[in-house]
């Protein structure tokens, strides 16, 4: 019913309040505020972003109880834990958190960051619940939008971490995905705000899975949006390539070392086959032509075909042939 959802909206906006206040105005807060401090978050990014502290003990649970707030609206919100005997608790406890908010700005989910580098899971995020649904949400979209808008260009990133770091360099139109496989809905949303998409994940083998896995999804799902590669350097998240080489460097990076989806899948499909071996420089031009089959201009599509013909010394039409079958065929 819609009271209690309005009721849990209403939970997560004063809890976002109150792990922030925990944050910055308590001493259980400190070690997290030292934290965040270390890793080059000023206190006017972690009030932009209103980061907050959910402390060692329970915080949440005594808090709205005493509010006298139902037990079905406490535990339909998805803040709480319940164990086996139907008691709630506090779901984060010791970790810097992360608030997620929609569209309009609403929180809807936070995500809790360990501090120490233990072997408990890196991050901890909210379940979905009446007002989060995963995959249509991207963190940050309620700030970023209106630079979006204006540059008619997003940023995606894995983590909440390099949306900072983005922000920080001055380039405050980023979002990103969670670590969790872009969805076709994302890409809806994002299609209405941008005309160019840049993805910018973790340099990694994780991220560049992830990208090659970005471009054939929105090359499938959208055929207005743009794509374009960042490249960084030495398996590095933009988080850490701004730790390491500074924002300067960062900003360049993100706006200055870019492939098309193309070349991006050209080098990252020739990590996987040997082009020694006659069957698998087969299997990598075809797969080379899939993509080749995406680009919606057929200018393009006629000069990226002309040069994998002279690459491999076969003749245009045959691949153009080959290429007709796969612009035929629906992506998945
Ligand atoms: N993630 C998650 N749960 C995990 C690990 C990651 O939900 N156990 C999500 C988070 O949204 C995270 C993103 O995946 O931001 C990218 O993961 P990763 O690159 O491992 O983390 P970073 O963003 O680099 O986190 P940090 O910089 O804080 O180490
Ligand atoms: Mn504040
Ligand atoms: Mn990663
Ligand atoms: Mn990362
Ligand atoms: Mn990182």
């Amino acid at each position: 019913p819609k009271g209690k959802e309005a009721a849990i909206y209403d939970l997560y906006q004063q809890a976002a309040k109150l792990y922030h206040h925990m944050l910055v105005n308590t001493q259980a807060g400190d070690a997290a505020l030292n934290y965040l401090t270390g890793r080059g978050l000023g206190r006017d990014l972690i009030d932009t972003f209103n980061l907050g502290y959910a402390p060692t003990n329970e915080l949440l649970l005594p808090y709205f109880q005493e509010k006298g707030i139902e037990y079905t609206v406490l535990r339909d919100s998805a803040l709480f834990i319940e164990d086996d005997e139907g008691q709630l608790h506090d779901r984060f406890t010791n970790r810097v958190l992360f608030p997620i908010r929609n569209m309009a700005g609403q929180v809807v989910a936070f995500s809790g960051r360990r501090m120490a580098n233990d072997d408990s899971p890196k991050y901890i995020n909210s379940p979905e619940s009446a007002i989060f649904k995963k995959s249509r949400e991207l963190f940050n979209l309620d700030l970023a939008k209106q630079m979006i808008r204006k540059s008619k260009t997003v940023f995606l990133f894995e983590g909440y971490m390099d949306v900072l770091a983005a922000y920080t360099t001055g380039l405050p139109n980023g979002v990103a995905s969670m670590g969790t496989s872009l969805t076709p809905e994302q890409v809806g949303i994002l299609t209405r705000f941008a005309e160019t998409l840049i993805i910018a994940y973790d340099d990694d083998e994780a991220g560049q899975k992830a990208t090659a896995r970005a471009i054939k999804l929105v090359q499938a799902h959208s055929n207005k949006l743009a794509i374009k590669v960042v490249r960084l350097a030495e398996k590095l998240d933009p988080d850490e390539y701004l730790k390491k080489y500074g924002a300067t460097a960062l900003q360049n990076a993100l706006q200055h070392s870019l492939e098309t989806p193309l070349t991006f899948m050209r080098k990252y499909l020739r990590n996987n086959y040997n082009l020694a071996n006659e069957a698998e420089k087969l299997a990598y031009i075809e797969a080379i032509l899939k993509v080749i089959a995406q680009s919606p201009n057929q200018i393009e599509r006629q000069i990226q075909v002309n040069e994998l013909a002279t690459e491999f010394a076969i003749k245009a039409t045959t691949l153009e042939q080959q290429l007709s079958h796969f612009e035929q065929e629906p992506q998945n």
